[in-house]
């Protein structure tokens, strides 16, 4: 919706944007900063609008007699009692749309008052108003034609606030939404292009704005060097060859004994489903299995950019495209992995189990992870239970749940535990091998792949495992998403970073 958005102080504001409770008698109290230039007849006369009725994101736009700001809306943030960040985010949802609608180049948050009435915390606010805002301003049309491009006309949004605490923390929530809409900008990126080696690319142009990040490619021979059997197999039908892209944050004076903390993605770069080949309807879209990767990789972009912690993180994509040809893998194959487990095949299009368990047990082995947060676009299964309101969450690690709960409540991307059990274990036990890789009854398929997953996991290594199948993506634009991937996962994982 914008072309881009800014934080700065520069120049006076078109916009002035206020808020008001519903069912309250009057405006909440302007904080000192807004009122000295503030319109308090014009806001009056905006709040007796019948429109403005204080519910969440409710607008009542007056306009003044011409000086800066020309424009004030006022926005309804629900009932003070029930106002909390995800309330928040809607209404500021709703400002935005309407200063795109108008093409405002800049507007004045003046929202301190009442949140501060409602004791909402004025960093985590200002922080979730600069987000949404990123969030908006993510280009969805970057495919379409020099024509169509030349139309869109989109403004530039500068924004700033009254309050110079909210001020500094949109501008932190403006950097966080950058590196959402950087996974998404991924993810979005048609599969002929985002191959395994594009991907790769993307983490190396990080690495070349941090000094903090550094990236190894595992590819090629290297592949089998390391016993990466799930990459080499899925990956082996098609011309983009499959790699491991290990992303490394790595903070100067960082403690000799901090271990790392491993975020894992899967990157499919495109799944038709291999041999086990998915029916049309279903194959549409598969340019978004790529979303775990995506996902981490933004994440980095927050660490690196915003959170910058004391302890090392390592972000781990195993890409591969799920293709086919006459060097496909095929059901009844039998694969070794690095921990020597061996796995039967029994449908090719579980595939993103086997990428991901290179790359845990090759974590184990390697990197001695703090603990290890595995995001994925898993299951059609998690979608059916979940929808899109809550990603399937597994951990059987208390302390490691709870941060992670921590962090959903405050960036609002929600997770929701479903269990493990020894019974979803033994579904996922082969007649000829040690394991398949998809049990082919229609029971628990999202429980079974985090089951076959925790098989690859050295039990002395916190980890979790997080199927985003549902909160990937958006079939038409939802709040302040477009249609396509709205990067769920990148925000959440780097809040469990930043507060651990
Ligand atoms: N990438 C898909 C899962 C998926 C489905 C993601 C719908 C997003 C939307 C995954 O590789 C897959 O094909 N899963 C199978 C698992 C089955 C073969 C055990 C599925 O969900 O049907
Ligand atoms: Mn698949
Ligand atoms: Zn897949």
């Amino acid at each position: 919706m914008f072309e881009s958005v800014a934080v700065s102080s520069k120049g006076k504001a078109e916009a002035l944007v206020v808020g008001v409770f519903a069912g309250t008698s009057g405006v909440a109290p302007l904080d000192a900063g807004t009122k000295a230039h503030a319109q308090a007849s014009v806001i009056e006369r905006a709040r007796k609008l019948p429109e403005c009725s204080g519910a969440v994101g409710a607008l009542g736009e007056v306009f003044t007699d011409g000086r800066a700001p020309q424009r004030v809306l006022v926005v309804g943030l629900g009932e003070k009692k029930n106002l909390t960040l995800e309330s928040l985010r809607r209404s500021m949802t709703s400002v935005y749309k309407r200063l795109a609608a108008v093409k405002a180049a800049s507007a004045e948050l003046s929202l301190a008052g009442p949140l501060e009435a409602a004791k909402l915390d004025i960093e985590e606010a200002g922080r979730a108003a600069g987000e949404i805002a990123s969030l908006m301003a993510y280009d969805s049309d970057r495919f379409k034609g020099a024509e169509a491009r030349k139309k869109l006309n989109k403004p530039k949004l500068a924004l700033r606030s009254t309050d110079s605490a909210f001020e500094r923390a949109m501008k932190r929530g403006v950097a966080i939404g950058a590196g959402v809409n950087a996974a998404r900008e991924c993810s979005d990126t048609p599969p002929n292009i985002a191959t395994p080696k594009w991907m790769a690319a993307q983490a190396r142009a990080l690495a070349r704005k941090h000094d903090t990040v550094s990236v190894r490619v595992i590819e090629g021979a290297a592949l089998a060097k390391e016993r990466l059997e799930g990459l080499i197999n899925v990956g082996k039908a098609s011309e983009n060859a499959p790699c491991l892209i290990r992303i490394a944050y790595t903070p100067k004076n960082a403690a000799k004994s901090a271990k790392p903390i491993v975020l894992i993605g899967k990157t499919i770069t495109y799944d038709t489903g291999g041999l086990s080949i998915k029916p049309s309807p279903s194959m549409a879209g598969m340019k978004h299995d790529m979303g775990g990767g995506s996902a981490a990789l933004g994440a980095m972009h927050i660490i690196a950019s915003v959170v910058k912690p004391k302890r090392p993180v390592i972000a781990l994509l195993p890409a591969a495209e799920n293709s086919i040809s006459d060097e496909a893998y095929r059901p009844d194959d039998v694969l070794t992995f690095r921990n020597g487990k061996t796995v039967e095949i029994t449908n090719t299009d579980a595939e993103g189990r086997l990428v991901l368990a290179d790359a845990l047990c090759w974590a184990c082995d390697k990197e001695k992870p703090e603990c290890m947060i595995d995001m994925a676009t898993l299951t059609g299964g998690v979608v059916v239970a979940l929808g899109s309101t809550y990603a399937g969450l597994w951990s059987d690690n208390d302390a490691l749940r709870s941060r992670i709960d921590g962090a959903a409540e405050m960036t609002g991307e929600r997770v929701w535990r479903l269990p493990l059990h020894d019974e979803y274990t033994e579904m996922m036990k082969s007649s000829v091998a040690d394991l398949v890789n998809s049990n082919p009854n229609r029971k628990a398929h999202p429980i079974q792949g985090a089951a076959f997953l925790q098989q690859f996991v050295d039990p002395s290594v916190p980890w979790a495992h997080i199927d985003i199948a549902g909160t990937w993506d958006v079939e038409s634009a939802t709040g302040p998403f477009a249609r396509g991937a709205t990067g769920f996962g990148a925000r959440l994982v780097a809040r469990v970073v930043e507060d651990w």
